[in-house]
């Protein structure tokens, strides 16, 4: 059980919490290996995903988590909908409200705007990515990806690289990250980290090889060019050259250390086409094969708190 009716961050989420997300997880990952992978935990319930901002893996993995727990599930299509007329956030959402929705997904290019939904709807919120804010299925599917690749989610040394400024997959990483007793470590240009970086009590590098010693787990990061408005990098081929994940760069890290990258990549930019495809070294698939599982977890233990529902009947 969760003690709040919405996931909108990691930063509320005791560590306690984190760890009975990963352990259903776990469950769903086993489930979502057998020829039949349904389950009814949300059987008879409603799920609205409503994208704001364009989603591949994401969106698909919140669809199909919630079809193999039995729920109806619905995509608006965001462009089309009325938002695109006029019609404010907030209004859409209590359209939706009024036809008794059990679940929320909500993704917005608005830092913010799916905690402010969520005070307006009577259903559980979660939010799947807001703005430079939060993402918490992403860090926690990142967690379970770590916790069973390297048998534990404590004492590890977590290299995290690229555009931390823009990135809600570093800000719920780090937050997860350091709940669960780890050492990260923040790698990238200093025009690509955030305000107020050194009071997040995580280790800061513009050094690729310095940062990576003794790692464990190397994070890679995306540009996220849709969210700059000026040159915060001299060019993408120099970008590569000084923070671009090669294996050459990779040997400073541990010999076992892993590559995660949350996707969409993009190959030769921030990541080497060849690593990223070394299925010995990178685990990014097996990252987006979390991703279901963890969410059908948080759904689980969503909804299942707030509405029960047999109850409804009896
Ligand atoms: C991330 C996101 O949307 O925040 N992608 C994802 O959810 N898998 C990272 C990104 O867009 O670079």
């Amino acid at each position: 059980m969760l003690t709040s009716r919405h996931l909108l961050g990691i930063e509320g989420l005791s560590k306690d919490e984190i760890t009975a997300i990963l352990d259903l997880s776990e469950t769903y990952v086993r489930q979502n290996r057998q020829p039949d992978k349904h389950s009814n935990a949300l059987i008879g319930l409603t799920q609205v995903n409503m994208f704001f901002e364009a989603s591949t893996r994401t969106q698909s993995s919140f669809e199909i988590a919630g079809k193999r727990l039995g729920a109806d599930v619905m995509n608006m299509a965001m462009a089309a909908s009325s938002i695109s007329k006029g019609e404010t956030l907030i209004d859409t959402a209590m359209t939706l409200n009024a036809m008794h929705p059990d679940l929320l997904v909500v993704r917005h290019p608005h830092s913010g705007a799916v905690a402010l939904l969520a005070e307006k709807v009577n259903c559980a919120v979660l939010n799947a990515g807001d703005g430079q804010h939060e993402h918490p299925t992403q860090a926690l599917l990142d967690a379970l990806t770590i916790r069973r690749a390297k048998g534990r989610l404590h004492r590890l040394t977590i290299a995290i690289c690229g555009d931390i400024a823009h990135s809600r997959v570093a800000r719920s990483n780090m937050f997860l990250l350091g709940k669960m007793e780890n050492r990260v470590r923040l790698i990238g240009p200093r025009t690509l980290m955030p305000a107020g970086v050194d009071q997040l009590g995580v280790e800061v590098t513009d050094n690729m090889a310095e940062g990576l010693k003794g790692a464990d787990v190397v994070m890679m990061l995306r540009l996220q060019k849709e969210r700059m408005d000026g040159g915060f990098i001299p060019s993408t081929r120099e970008y590569y050259h000084r923070w671009g994940l090669d294996s050459t760069k990779l040997a400073n890290a541990k010999p076992d250390a892993i590559v995660m990258h949350p996707g969409p990549m993009n190959r030769g930019v921030e990541i080497d086409g060849v690593l990223a495809d070394d299925i010995n070294r990178s685990v990014i698939q097996e990252q987006v094969e979390m991703g279901v599982a963890v969410r059908m977890a948080v759904m689980d233990l969503l909804v299942r708190k707030s509405k029960k529902p047999k109850a409804i009947y009896v």
